[in-house]
């Protein structure tokens, strides 16, 4: 599977903190035998999410993940950026990995995390906490096999 990896954050952009999302979502696909084919760290921008998703898509990435800009902070945008340039929403993901994360930590209820299909891709966006980000990938996974062969036209049986 291709992957293609997005930290969205206005700080680490600006290089006030180091990326920690994106490294640990790149060792988590690593782990499963994925290949991470690009990485981008973008600012909290609607156009600068969505050209990134664009452009990982055109590089064939069946799965996008990004982290972060899920929340309710002023500058959170990665679901609207998603929305607007989606063909369909795929509502159980956000639903499942709410379920699961408000076990873990209450804060789990304001991350407005979603997947979409966009072009011949999938796009879960997680949560901007490394650790969040890779819990709500892990309750998930079960289905990406089968969602990602879907978006890029595999043949697939369920
Ligand atoms: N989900 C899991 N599984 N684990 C977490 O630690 N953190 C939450 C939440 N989802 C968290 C989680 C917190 S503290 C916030 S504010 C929201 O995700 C939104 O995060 P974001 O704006 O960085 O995307």
């Amino acid at each position: 599977m291709n992957v293609g990896i997005i930290t969205v954050s206005d700080r680490a952009a600006a290089g006030e903190y180091e990326d920690q999302g994106g490294p640990a979502l790149i060792s988590e696909a690593t782990r499963r035998g994925w290949r991470v084919v690009a990485d981008a760290l973008v600012a909290d921008e609607k156009v600068a999410i969505q050209e990134a998703i664009h452009s990982f898509s055109a590089q064939g990435c069946g799965l996008i993940l990004t982290t972060g800009g899920t929340g309710i902070a002023h500058r959170d945008v990665t679901p609207e950026a998603v929305r607007e340039i989606m063909r369909v929403e795929i509502p159980g993901f956000g639903e499942l990995m709410r379920m699961r994360s408000v076990e873990i930590t209450p804060n789990a209820i304001l991350s407005r995390g979603l997947a979409a299909v966009v072009e011949n891709s999938l796009v879960i966006t997680l949560p901007g906490k490394p650790k969040g980000a890779v819990e709500c990938l892990g309750f998930v996974e079960g289905a990406l096999e089968h969602a990602v062969k879907l978006c890029v036209g595999e043949p697939t049986s369920c």
